[in-house]
């Protein structure tokens, strides 16, 4: 059975979508730059392994990472998931599981990297958002597009409401694009995202009906 690992930072939505999505894998681990992100609890109340790797213990990113890429690798994963991780990865790191990284965006792609997407999205005044799943590349937010969910910028939105319609779609979209790589239909070649062999990915954009 092919092992995946998760990685988060705090509250553990989307690694709760993955986990209640009885993908065809087994999660291995839950591990977290904080000890106390709330993901943890609910992951180990699952009965799967957590650990918690501080990244203010390093002197730097190189030796946070390094310790993180060891505890992963003691998992010995098939695919790593980025699931609200908050921390910039070396490019070494990313290099280490290039191919095997995912992570889920908060927004349209290429469209608003970083943070704070719901407010860049109301403050560029556009009417359609959503969330990306990108294998993950030393380019910041911008690593070969797999899968995309849009939802629309409605009139009276703040970033609350529009958070909440973009992590509807998070949680649906994530554990879709995990399966496929976990049944070994999704891979990354030559700088690409491939389903089935085929680029683009067939039935990767998820559009809401009214828009
Ligand atoms: C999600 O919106 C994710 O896309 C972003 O941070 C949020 C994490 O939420 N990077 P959760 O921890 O999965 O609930």
């Amino acid at each position: 059975m092919k092992r995946y690992v998760i990685l988060i930072s705090g509250r553990g939505s989307n690694m709760e979508s993955l986990l209640a999505a009885a993908l065809p894998g087994q999660c291995a681990a839950v591990i977290s730059n904080k000890a106390e992100a709330a993901g943890l609890a609910l992951a180990a109340a699952q009965g799967v392994a957590t650990a918690a790797i501080d990244h203010r213990g390093f002197a730097s990113r190189e030796d946070f990472d390094a310790a993180l890429a060891a505890e992963i690798e003691r998992h010995t994963p098939d695919l790593v998931l980025l699931a609200g991780f908050m921390r910039i990865l070396t490019d070494g790191f990313v290099r280490r599981f290039e191919g095997r990284l995912l992570n889920i965006h908060p927004s349209l792609l290429p469209l608003f990297p970083g943070v704070k997407t719901h407010a860049q999205a109301l403050a560029a005044g556009v009417r359609l958002h959503g969330c990306t799943v990108h294998f993950v590349t030393p380019a910041l937010d911008g690593g070969p597009i797999i899968a995309q969910a849009a939802v629309p910028v409605q009139a009276g939105d703040d970033e609350a409401s529009l958070a909440e319609r973009v992590l509807a779609e998070e949680h649906a979209l994530y554990p879709r694009v995990a399966r496929w790589f976990l049944e070994g239909r999704l891979h990354l070649a030559e700088g690409r995202a491939h389903l089935d062999g085929e680029r683009p990915a067939r039935g990767a954009l998820h559009a809401p009906a009214a828009v």
